[in-house]
């Protein structure tokens, strides 16, 4: 009896090794995946209205700094238990940055299809919202990028845990960005600024709004986004705002409350969007008001 239950026991052992074995190969093997993406050249203005371009880019509209840092030092974004830990690098010059290291070319392409050097994928940085930025744009952007002071600050380094690992060898974890890029998408090389729906769902896809709320804007669990983090609103006539006018829109932006009076959750980035101006906010509009009746959730 006795030897019975110590041989299941140790089969069960050896089962259990397996398992882990190869959830360990199997997610070690997804994080090594390389991607080949396009080489594409971009101009980086040197001068102050370039460099400013991009800080406003950084700043108010593709919320770099809310997962970077104000003076782009990195910070960590998730350190949870059984998930992992990432942390968004430091971009500047200082010891522990990454900008001594990188070239242009690597910005372009980390920036525009979420991928490192090596050809591997980056994890949550949002490249997916990023990959429709004019060159234009993106070259100011990395122009800023290159602009801010050193700062000396190393971040921890990337942990997958139990749980993060089996979810990624199982491929339930949406933390590559890069898988959900057309790669072969034509990019702008320029956008006129102007009040037109075209215009406003450019920046609803760069500032994220897309990312967030789903491409068809009906919202719900994000993807990516940690267990806690808050379901976004359904921006379909259907949600809400259905009802909403442009004021209200406008009014909701640049406080942070909507018109039944609830304060937005401080995950939805209206203190970032809040510097646009009122025609930015107007083509954002104009495209948000322009899409179908979705039911909430289903992206
Ligand atoms: C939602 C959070 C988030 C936002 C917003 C974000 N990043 Fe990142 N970024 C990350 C994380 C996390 C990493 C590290 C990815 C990894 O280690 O795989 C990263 C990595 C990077 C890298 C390093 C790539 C490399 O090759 O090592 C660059 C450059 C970068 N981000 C620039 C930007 C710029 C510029 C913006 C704004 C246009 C931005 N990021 C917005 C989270 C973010
Ligand atoms: C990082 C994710 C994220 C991004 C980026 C984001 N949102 Fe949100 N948004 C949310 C979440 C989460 C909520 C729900 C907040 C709450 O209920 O308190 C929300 C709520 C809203 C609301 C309030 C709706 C209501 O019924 O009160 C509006 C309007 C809105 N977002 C518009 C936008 C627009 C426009 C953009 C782009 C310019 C954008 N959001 C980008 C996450 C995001």
């Amino acid at each position: 009896m006795k030897r019975w239950f110590l041989r299941i026991l140790g089969g069960l052992v050896v089962v259990l090794a397996l398992a882990a074995l190869s959830v360990y190969v199997l997610s070690e093997r997804r994080l090594a995946r390389t991607y080949k993406v396009p080489q594409d050249e971009v101009a980086i203005p040197t001068d102050e209205e370039g460099i400013a371009r991009g800080a406003y880019l950084a700043t108010s509209i593709s919320n770099c700094r809310d997962c970077h840092g104000k003076d782009l030092s990195g910070g960590i974004m998730v350190d949870d238990g059984a998930l992992g830990r990432i942390s968004a690098p430091n971009l500047t010059t200082g010891e522990g940055g990454i900008g001594e290291h990188l070239e242009n070319d690597d910005l372009v392409r980390a920036i525009r299809y979420g991928v490192a050097a090596d050809g591997t994928a980056l994890k949550i940085m949002p490249a997916d919202d990023f990959n429709s930025l004019s060159d234009e744009d993106l070259g100011a952007i990395i122009a800023y990028v290159r602009s801010v002071p050193p700062v000396d600050e190393l971040q921890p380094s990337f942990v997958l845990r139990p749980l993060g690992r089996t979810l990624v060898a199982l491929g339930q974890l949406e933390i590559f960005p890069v898988e959900r890029i057309d790669l072969a998408a034509p990019r702008p090389k320029t956008l006129k600024p102007e009040v037109s729906k075209v215009y406003g769902k450019y920046l609803a896809q760069i500032a994220g709004c897309t990312g967030c709320h789903g491409p068809g804007l009906s919202g719900g669990q994000i993807p990516g986004a940690p267990p806690d983090f808050p379901q976004a609103a359904n921006l379909t006539p259907s949600g809400d705002v259905g009802d909403w006018r442009f004021q209200d829109f406008l009014s909701t932006i640049r406080s942070g409350k909507n018109p039944k009076g609830h304060s937005l959750a401080e995950e939805m980035p209206w203190r970032n969007f809040a510097g646009m101006s009122d025609q930015e906010l107007r083509a954002i509009w104009l495209f948000v008001a322009s899409v179908p009746a979705r039911e909430a959730g289903t992206r």
